[in-house]
């Protein structure tokens, strides 16, 4: 075949990828470079993991019964590199403005709408003290938005997040921010996380890298779009009608009303009146809040809302289901509570010789 396309090749003489892709193709093939594969391997194998932790939501429901909804998005990133600043700008707020020394020290649940499509956001904090809220926001997410700062470029918790992200198994978008300052250098930082093989699609690679300079609301769009785009690659679903089952993002103890807890629903839908688990914490619902006080009677998939009515606050990152009433929701939690005492009461093993060389 080569030969035939002008090519005087000997058996032993190398050809570069683009000839031989040419040859492969009129025999019939399709030529794959090697990091081409590993990635097309390492995305399958993403899939693989995500749908399983998906399936754990979802057992019990009927495929059938399973509709599409909007994507949960986590938003992850070094501290100040602007991740807040953003969400204000596609939400059109301010909490940025209001934060405690201007740092975001809990994780923060929203809801945005683009093309009439929602999307369910997570900020987490970006400072280094907040590394398992971080793992906690991308647990519970379907897509992760890395965001890197154009003017400081990769940093510590750059890759500690996009960490978290992979073992989430949930795709990721970059989203370079403040593409407006002087110093800004949005070549550099795809080239540094090219390098943690995060490799822009502009160069080949399979993630989209969005600039934007959230202040000015510049490349908003283009970064939603994306986002948009991953969640239609993936089918992200949920039974609407089926057993009402999320995680818990947050909880406190408001001094008036009782542990406030902040939910995201991920199948059914959750009411006032039903009978919850969340851990160790149980209660029938009292009141439920979106996420600007508003009172509200449910909330389906994908929504965050706040809740009354739980005993005590359950742990961030706990799982939360609809049982049948509260004397049943009460008794699971009472065995959990149970269980728990007894692990933490047990005496740890003594060590054997063997355990202490085996060590080396
Ligand atoms: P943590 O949650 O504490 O990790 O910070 P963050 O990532 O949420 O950063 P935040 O949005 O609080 O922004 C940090 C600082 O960067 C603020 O002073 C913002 O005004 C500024 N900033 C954010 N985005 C931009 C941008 O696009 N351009 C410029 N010039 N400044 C920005
Ligand atoms: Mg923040």
């Amino acid at each position: 075949t080569l030969i035939a396309n002008g090519i005087m090749a000997s058996i032993n003489q190398q050809v570069d990828f683009d000839t031989a892709a040419i040859v492969l193709e009129e025999l019939g093939y399709e030529a794959r470079s090697e990091t081409e594969a590993a990635q097309e391997e390492a995305e399958a194998r993403r899939v693989e993991e995500m749908t399983k932790k998906w399936e754990q939501i979802y057992a019990g429901e009927k495929s059938e019964d399973l509709k599409p909804r909007s994507p949960v998005v986590t938003i992850l990133g070094h501290v100040d590199h602007g991740k807040t600043t953003l969400l204000d700008n596609i939400r059109h707020t301010h909490v940025a403005e209001g934060e405690a020394g201007g740092i975001t020290q809990a994780i923060g649940a929203y809801r945005a709408k683009h093309n009439d499509r929602y999307i369910t956001f997570l900020d987490t904090p970006g400072h280094e003290a907040f590394t398992a809220m971080r793992a906690r926001g991308a647990q519970g997410a379907d897509i992760a938005i890395l965001v890197v700062a154009a003017d400081d470029g990769v940093m510590p918790t750059t890759r500690e997040a996009l960490n978290h992200a992979r073992a989430a198994n949930v795709p990721i978008v970059v989203a370079i921010t403040k593409v407006d300052k002087q110093n800004a250098s949005p070549e550099r930082v795809k080239q540094q996380l090219s390098e943690l093989e995060l490799v822009p699609d502009d160069w080949d690679g399979d993630t989209l890298m969005v600039p934007v300079a959230a202040l000015q609301g510049e490349g908003i769009d283009d970064l939603l779009e994306a986002v948009l785009l991953v969640a239609d690659d993936n089918d992200f679903v949920a039974n609407p009608k089926g057993t009402p089952k999320g995680i818990v993002i947050e909880a406190q103890v408001d001094k008036f009303r009782g542990t406030l807890a902040t939910l995201l629903v991920l199948n059914g839908t959750l009411k006032v009146g039903d009978s919850i688990i969340a851990g160790t914490s149980h209660g029938r619902i009292k009141a439920m809040y979106d996420e600007f006080g508003n009172n509200i009677k449910e909330a389906g998939p994908s929504v965050p809302v706040s809740v009354l009515g739980l005993d005590e606050p359950p742990q961030p990152g706990d799982r939360f289901e609809r049982l049948k009433n509260d004397k049943e929701a009460r008794a699971i939690a009472d065995e959990r509570k149970l269980e728990k005492e007894s692990v933490a009461s047990q005496p740890a093993p003594a060590l054997t010789l063997e355990d202490i060389f085996s060590q080396f």
